[in-house]
């Protein structure tokens, strides 16, 4: 599968990016509340991860996984320059997610899922470490010409995303979408 090269990292937050995709507000539209401890899948530089520390309490986690350090390097020089102590990063593997069952009550996956050639292992991955009731974030390119983002063939529809995570006894709870570029779905 085409994975991310962490050389386009700048890609992950310009002006285009915060405009369509604000990511406090974000984040808040999903359902994250301060009391939830979150796993940001394919965290990338921390768009999402960094601004998560706005809202949850300082006891509760943020951890920020990646299969690349590079990115994680990243997240981390930002959390530390922003004070911000109660982010966890972990370099992960393809299907290993490296925390413990039940570990999580809220999972995200911004423009990751596509980049996974075994869709429904990492799913059960992210079943194993969420806690009963928990839920998960899944946004993803609309699979059609965009402005920005990977080619039409490496993308995977809404349709798609959602009978799988049926097929996986994952109920679709919300539904979004975000200018022309994403969709997203909250399931749990
Ligand atoms: C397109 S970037 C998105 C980053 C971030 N979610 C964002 O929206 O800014 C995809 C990220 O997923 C990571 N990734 C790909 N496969 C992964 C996996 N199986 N587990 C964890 N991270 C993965 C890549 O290393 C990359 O950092």
């Amino acid at each position: 599968m085409h994975k991310f090269n962490p050389i386009n990292k700048k890609k992950l937050d310009n002006e285009w990016r915060r405009e369509v995709f604000p990511p406090k507000k974000t984040l808040e539209l999903l359902g994250i509340e301060k009391n939830d401890t979150i796993a940001d899948i394919g965290c990338g530089i921390g768009y999402f991860t960094i601004p998560a520390a706005e809202i949850v309490d300082i006891n509760n986690r943020i951890y920020g996984l990646d299969i690349s350090q590079e990115m994680l390097d990243e997240v981390e020089i930002k959390a530390e320059s922003l004070g911000i102590k109660n982010i966890t990063n972990v370099k992960t593997d393809e299907y290993d997610l490296k925390l413990p069952d039940n570990s999580v009550s809220f999972g995200l996956m911004v423009n990751v899922l596509h980049e996974i050639e075994d869709k429904e292992r990492l799913l059960k991955e992210i079943n194993r470490i969420t806690k009963e009731n928990g839920k998960l974030a899944i946004i993803e390119w609309k699979k059609k010409e965009t402005k920005m983002g990977p080619p039409v063939h490496h993308r995977i529809s809404k349709d798609e995303v959602i009978k799988l995570c049926q097929n996986n006894n994952l109920n679709v709870e919300k539904e979004f979408e975000w200018a022309d570029s994403f969709y997203g779905v909250v399931v749990s």
